[in-house]
């Protein structure tokens, strides 16, 4: 037994002889699930208690019953010492509350205690709670996942009192880890500066990572990691590849906001849901709101165990296609090369290349509609520009089709140019407080989706326009975030319930249009990645995940991303160099290999390309489709990290049958003369023999052609890969 779990269980012992007079023997719950258990318990106060989140524990092994902590001298009362499962605010309650009310009455006091279990299994759960003496009831469900032990948490808040409830602050789930020292790794950015990971130690106080705009956005990301810290109670820190590590994230794509609460008593908490800035969600009697889920799981193999956990677990049970989503197709798209000059006879002279490169599929992106010449006009206005295309876009996607590939198209349907036809004829429909501004952002306001009539309205162009063209892919877009969100067709007290109802018909808009037309898939994007969570990822089959296309940034931002993200919805565009927005002049080779380490897509302008480029990029193409399954769904390892500006980035993908293995290499800067180092695989089967195929680059000579999984692990392999933005990348495959 780990040092801090002694210190904790003896405090628990403490407590018992204190409180044994009263305590009754509590019902426990326990699910088990890949290699973690997780359990919580009715204590003797009614409280539903959280008592174990870890590894997994043998079979019989029977879990302490639950006991409510003692007041800690006057200030802090068992209600705010004792750790709940979900916690109502009320009976002085001081750290974070899952959910807090406001009754009619102007009573504000809620304290949740268990009321009975609806259903219960090996790895599910629902439990009902509810308010010492009024008729709030919450149901919490509890699914865990047999693979990989990653717990799906939500509640269902239900008002059975005779006048209205406003609920103020609603989780989907509360997190209680073991007292310990922890860092902290959470993702920020801003737009073309996505996925910036950010490690800190975990101190006294509240963390708090949220969005307030509207939807999910750049500036930070709805995920979060929790590694144990080496230190004086524990033998072992947690790191890339070794130590514990609790993880989670939210499926919703609206504002939201997780608190990492590190307690005065040392308890830490992570409370996540709706984010309860300028929220309000009005209940009237009998009505119920269903929260989203939030995700979590357990690994005892660090942050690079963590996200393999996720990544197969997005492809087995988030993603539309899950179990087995298809590895994404290899997309031209025409945005950085066109921009809004999109045309008839300009987007079949781009296909026509990218067709002789063997990409799979044709996207044209902005500035096929209305009146979209820029960025100012046309948005709403989603009838095929007939100037552009004079004959519809039936000639495109047929020539298109001719060259065997298939055809998407960008669309951006939440939004509204004031310069439309859309917003002449319904400028009330958009998100604003009457006789207040309508702030705009890249000259767009944003459609109140929250509307009946504005969601019917999206959903018919978009189900029309699928109709009416053979269309495999939708871009959906969406520009900016919101400003004024008022929504004035429903009562003043109702009106904060935008924040919940946009991102529902969202939802619901996607739901319908994939049943109705199941060959289209659809990527979410948001100016880059302001929309990426594994709520939209239930709809979406990939995301953008930034504007930013440098090859170098990539590589920094990739490594970000796939901490929470499956590289199989990150798509990488292999765009011009120099590049627009640092002006770095790279190789296409390198340029190709950063993309490849994702879902690969070409956007650069074709029609500046020379015949070795084409040769490149077909030869690399290739490359790719032979090994893309094991890149973007395969266990990633990050052999060396592009952080703190190291000169060096290294990834490996194994396939899930260990029978093939990719490495991407990258050097950004050689110094001193430095040679690369020695590169020690991992995720091999040691006793398989492995033989080595490069696909960019060398090895030192005298590296054997074929050698065992545990001479590549072991050993290790020698790079000749120096100067700047240089790149390799080699394959292994397990010979019969
Ligand atoms: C956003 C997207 C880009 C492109 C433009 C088009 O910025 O992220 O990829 O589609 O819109 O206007």
């Amino acid at each position: 037994m780990k040092t801090s779990y002694k210190l904790y269980f003896s405090f628990l012992f403490v407590l018992l002889t204190f409180s044994l007079s009263s305590a009754q023997t509590g019902e426990i719950f326990r699910l088990d699930g890949g290699n973690s258990t997780y359990a919580f318990g009715v204590n003797e106060r009614g409280d539903l208690q959280p008592l174990y989140w870890g590894g997994r524990l043998g079979a019989h092994d029977s879990i302490p019953p639950a006991h409510s902590f003692p007041e800690m001298a006057s200030f802090d009362s068992p209600a705010t010492t004792t750790p709940q499962e979900y916690a109502g605010w009320g009976a002085g309650l001081f750290t974070e509350p899952a959910l807090k009310v406001s009754f009619a009455d102007g009573n504000r006091d809620l304290v949740l205690h268990f009321f009975k279990i609806a259903s219960s299994s090996s790895n599910s759960a629902e439990i009902v709670l509810k308010d010492i003496s009024r008729e709030i009831y919450v149901t919490l469900a509890y699914s865990m996942d047999s693979e990989s032990g990653i717990l799906a948490r939500s509640a269902s808040i239900e008002n059975r009192e005779k006048q209205p409830v406003l609920i103020e602050q609603a989780a989907f789930a509360q997190w209680t880890l073991p007292p310990a020292h922890y860092t902290l790794s959470y993702l920020t950015g801003r737009w073309a500066g996505e996925w910036t990971l950010n490690q800190e130690p975990i101190q006294g106080g509240a963390r708090v990572l949220e969005s307030r705009r509207g939807s999910t956005g750049h500036q930070a990301n709805p995920w979060f990691a929790i590694s144990r810290e080496g230190g004086r109670d524990t033998a072992t820190a947690a790191d890339e590849e070794h130590g514990e590590v609790w993880f989670g994230a939210l499926a919703w794509s609206g504002s939201w906001r997780m608190t990492v609460e590190h307690t005065q008593l040392d308890a830490l908490r992570v409370t996540g849901g709706f984010n309860p800035f300028d929220f309000g969600y009005k209940l009237k009697p009998g009505e119920h709101l269903d929260t989203p889920i939030f995700y979590a799981g357990y690994s005892a193999h660090g942050l690079g165990g963590a996200s393999r956990l996720l990544h197969h677990f997005e492809l087995a049970h988030i993603l539309p296609q899950a179990p087995d989503p298809k590895p994404r197709p290899v997309i031209y798209n025409s945005w950085e090369a066109t921009e809004f000059k999109v045309d008839e006879a300009g987007q079949m002279a781009l296909a026509e290349k990218a067709a002789s490169i063997g990409v799979d599929r044709f996207v044209m992106d902005d500035g096929w509609f209305g009146k979209r010449n820029t960025d100012h006009a046309g948005l709403g206005d989603w009838y095929v520009n007939p100037e552009k295309f004079p004959h519809g876009l039936k000639p495109l996607i047929d020539k298109v089709h001719s060259l065997g590939m298939d055809f998407g198209l960008w669309i951006e349907p939440e939004m509204v140019n004031p310069d439309s036809d859309l917003y002449r004829k319904h400028p009330d429909w958009v998100l604003n407080f009457s006789g207040r501004p309508r702030s705009e952002s890249r000259n767009q306001v944003v459609l109140s989706l929250a509307r009946p009539d504005v969601r019917d309205y999206i959903e018919g162009f978009l189900d029309k326009l699928l109709t009416d063209n053979d269309i495999a892919f939708l871009k959906w877009d969406y520009n900016r975030n919101w400003s004024e969100p008022g929504w004035e067709q429903v009562p003043a007290d109702e009106q904060k319930r935008v924040y919940v109802e946009f991102v529902r018909n969202l939802y619901s808009i996607l739901a319908n249009l994939r049943k109705k037309h199941p060959k289209v898939e659809i990527e979410s994007c948001s100016g880059g990645g302001g929309r990426v969570d594994l709520g939209i990822l239930h709809y979406t089959d990939e995301v953008w995940p930034s504007d930013n296309t440098d090859p170098f940034d990539r590589i920094l931002m990739q490594d970000g991303f796939t901490y929470a993200y499956t590289p199989q919805i990150m798509m990488a565009w292999v765009t011009d160099s120099p590049h627009w927005l640092n002006g770095r002049s790279t190789s296409l080779a390198y340029r190709m290999l950063s993309s490849m380490q994702g879902s690969l897509g070409i956007g650069a302008n074709l029609n500046h390309w020379g015949d070795e480029d084409f040769a490149t990029a077909k030869r690399l193409i290739a490359a790719y489709h032979s090994v893309q399954k094991t890149i973007v769904q395969g266990d990633l390892y990050r052999l060396m990290n592009p952080r703190d500006n190291s000169e060096l980035s290294v990834t490996e993908t194994v396939s899930n049958d260990k029978g093939q293995a990719v490495v991407f290499a990258f050097v950004n800067a050689t110094n001193k003369g430095r040679g690369f180092p020695l590169l020690q695989l991992r995720g091999l089967d040691p006793t398989a023999e492995y033989k080595l195929s490069w696909i960019e680059g060398k090895s030192w000579p005298d590296t054997p052609d074929t050698a065992s999984g545990a001479w590549w692990m072991n050993h290790g392999i020698q790079l000749m890969l120096k100067g700047d933005y240089q790149a390799a990348a080699f394959r292994l495959d397990r010979q019969r």
